[in-house]
């Protein structure tokens, strides 16, 4: 699909969907005056992450305290349904994260509550399900659909149907989910950032998120090197975090203390 029937598409799917007519002011305020700001520090970041990162089995070891079992084998009808799903599925999204952090963060954090941003096909959202449904706590999430494709339905499509009674689901982008999902519930044990990857969207929900993680609670990024938010924020805070080399991008995470 060219670029030009792209946009036109994503911009009257956004038409069709008052409430996120925010997001779309936003965007349009961005992609005129603040075309390459999403990217800001990319390079340092990625310097910084190089010499700092270690694999997912080394920081579940080092953070948690546990041997990695891998997920798919853990869950492995679970996961193998899923995958089944994701391969049926019409449309196409983004594909698992490093599900064994989320879920041994949310088995060290014996997690109640935990929130996360960014679910597509709901792969993140099955880890931590997986884990939180045996203690009947809620995973609350906040997703603003790839519009685009016209993808709402198979939003957290792969998460087993026993899973859904444990989840909430906000369909906004962030700025409107957030403040909602705080107004139900404001302390959590784990949270996890895997949506608007740009540097003014992660640093603003960084700051949001950290202030209703419960101390001891674990705090999980993904996509870190798409610029220097997260190094940043760390920096801010006084913040060492543990830095994970996967599938090509980094991942980071730290416990609060
Ligand atoms: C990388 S995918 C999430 C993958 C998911 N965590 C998983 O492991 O399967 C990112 C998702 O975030 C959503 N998203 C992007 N920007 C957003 C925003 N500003 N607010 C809420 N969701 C957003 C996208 O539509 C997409 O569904």
């Amino acid at each position: 699909m060219s670029e030009v029937i792209r946009v036109t598409k994503t911009f009257f799917a956004y038409l069709k969907r008052p409430d996120l007519y925010p997001e779309l002011g936003r965007k349009i305020i961005k992609n005129i005056f603040n075309r390459n700001a999403a990217f800001k520090g990319k390079e340092k970041t990625i310097s910084w992450a190089s010499t700092k990162a270690v694999s997912q089995s080394e920081a579940i070891q080092l953070l948690f305290g546990k041997e990695m079992q891998p997920f798919s084998e853990m869950f492995f009808v679970d996961f193998q349904n899923a995958v089944q799903k994701e391969q049926s599925c019409p449309i196409k999204m983004g594909g698992a994260g490093a599900l064994e952090l989320i879920y041994y963060a949310c088995e060290f954090a014996q997690a109640k509550n935990v929130l996360e941003t960014g679910v597509a096909y709901g792969w993140s959202s099955f880890a931590a399900l997986q884990s939180i449904s045996s203690r009947n706590g809620t995973l609350y999430s906040s997703d603003m659909p790839y519009l685009g494709q016209d993808g709402d339905q198979f939003v957290g499509y792969v998460v087993p149907e026993k899973l859904k009674e444990n989840w909430k689901l906000f369909r906004f982008a962030d700025r409107e989910s957030l403040p909602k999902i705080f107004a139900e519930n404001s302390v959590f044990d784990v949270v996890h950032y895997d949506s608007d990857k740009a540097y003014e969207g992660m640093s603003w929900a960084y700051e949001m998120l950290y202030q209703h993680l419960r101390e001891g609670g674990v705090f999980i990024s993904d996509d870190i090197n798409d610029n220097s938010a997260f190094q940043d924020f760390c920096e801010k805070k006084n913040i060492d975090p543990t830095l994970i080399s996967f599938e090509g991008k980094y991942i980071g995470v730290f416990i609060k203390h």
